[in-house]
């Protein structure tokens, strides 16, 4: 097992990276499950292949698990799904030093999180990640949110979990195209700041998909590493470190966008676009090489993630795709800041670009 600190004055927790960490719950968690009941929030799909793990360790510890199962998918981090963790954990008589268990991917991550930012003026909570994108990026940082109507992520807190226990067997029984749009930000990692690793994505990014064991917990191991350390630098996003970990999101942002947040895309495949366009659009302005914009485009490719604009089917036009990036949440001021890159492994933001630049790189990639 791997245990890598997030270091935050206050507010430091582990994250710990193995396998049968679920099946041991009631020892992981410690003195955190100070009471006999444990709430414990999912969804559907989790608890059809997790529940009984998680019941089973608990249970024989002596602890009485009491579980919110929601609907799956994106419309959970809604405020009606807020709404009804609240008014659940306020049945279940939670106090502040009590601490609720988010089994699941981003989007129980996400809602559990704000939930108990808000719970009597924020309880405690523990992250029980079971998506691949949720062991790499969402469950570690304390960024928690949920979507409205005027867009996705816009409400939400900053708000630490005590512990985030990432049980690589999980992944078992994640579907491939999950898995995929996780390793997205396990490459992030790679193209942002760590050429080596980006090195090893090359050669073993196959592997993570396939399901190999090890390769999945190099990857998820490098990349909490990675998010702990940035996080640790730039808890609130307010030096320039953390924005670097939105790589590739803007421009997958308006792609969701267009795709109207649907099955079509999944975040992490827009991400994985993203970066490719990001890293073209930095060739443009005589950053990175055009050789290594396109050995990105290559990595992406290799692993079944989208790399190709022009193969997406879209009806609109760069216009239409940049005025998407108006309502990006990132907007400052008038100011949308795009993280670029100069090499493989050097990201920057670059608070320069003008929408107009972008939409026409865009409609120069949807040409193919
Ligand atoms: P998700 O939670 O919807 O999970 C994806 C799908 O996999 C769902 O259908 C889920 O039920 C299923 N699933 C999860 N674990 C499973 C398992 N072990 N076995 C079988 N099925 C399983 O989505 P996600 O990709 O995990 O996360 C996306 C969300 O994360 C988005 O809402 C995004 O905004 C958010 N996010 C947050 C941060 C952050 O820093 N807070 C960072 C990145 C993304
Ligand atoms: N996923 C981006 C961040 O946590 O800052």
């Amino acid at each position: 097992m791997a245990v890598i600190p997030v270091d935050l004055a206050g507010r430091s927790y582990e994250v710990r990276v193995g396998q049968s960490l679920l099946a041991n719950l009631a020892d992981e968690c410690g003195p955190l499950l100070r009471k006999r009941r444990v709430p414990i929030v999912t969804d559907e799909n989790v608890a059809q292949h997790w529940r009984a793990a998680v019941d089973a360790a608990l249970l024989s510890a002596g602890k009485e698990p009491q579980w919110l199962v929601l609907p799956p998918g994106e419309a959970t981090k809604s405020w009606d799904g807020l709404a009804r963790t609240v008014e659940w954990l306020l049945e279940q008589e939670v106090e502040r030093k009590d601490h609720v268990i988010a089994l699941g991917g981003g989007v129980i991550g996400d809602l559990v999180g704000f939930a108990s930012s808000m719970l009597k003026r924020g309880c405690g909570f523990i992250q029980l990640p079971t998506s691949l994108l949720a062991q790499v990026d969402s469950s570690v940082g304390g960024k928690t949110a949920i979507n409205t109507p005027a867009g996705k992520n816009l409400v939400g807190a900053f708000h630490q979990p005590s512990l985030v226990l990432a049980d690589l067997a999980t992944l078992e029984t994640l579907p491939r195209r999950e898995i995929g749009a996780g390793y997205a930000e396990v490459i992030k990692y790679g193209i942002l700041g760590d050429y080596p690793f980006f090195e090893w994505c090359e050669a073993h990014g196959a592997k993570v998909l396939a399901g190999d064991k090890d390769a999945q917990e190099i990857a998820v191991t490098q990349s909490v590493r990675a998010k702990a350390r940035i996080v640790a630098e730039d808890e609130r996003e307010t030096t320039g470190a953390r924005a670097l970990l939105n790589l590739g999101h803007t421009f997958g942002h308006a792609l969701e966008a267009e795709t109207g947040f649907s099955d079509r895309l999944l975040h992490g495949e827009a991400v994985a676009l993203g970066m490719v366009l990001a890293a073209r659009f930095s060739a443009r302005r005589d950053l990175i090489s055009a050789e290594d914009a396109a050995r990105i485009a290559i990595a992406i490719a290799a692993v079944g993630l989208p790399s190709e604009l022009s193969s997406l089917g879209l009806n609109g036009n760069g216009q239409m795709l940049a005025a998407h990036m108006l309502h990006d949440k990132k907007m400052d001021a008038g100011t949308l800041p795009f993280v670029l890159l100069n090499a493989i492994g050097e990201a920057f933001l670059d608070d320069s670009v003008a929408l107009g630049e972008v939409a026409q790189f865009l409609d120069e990639e949807l040409q193919g």
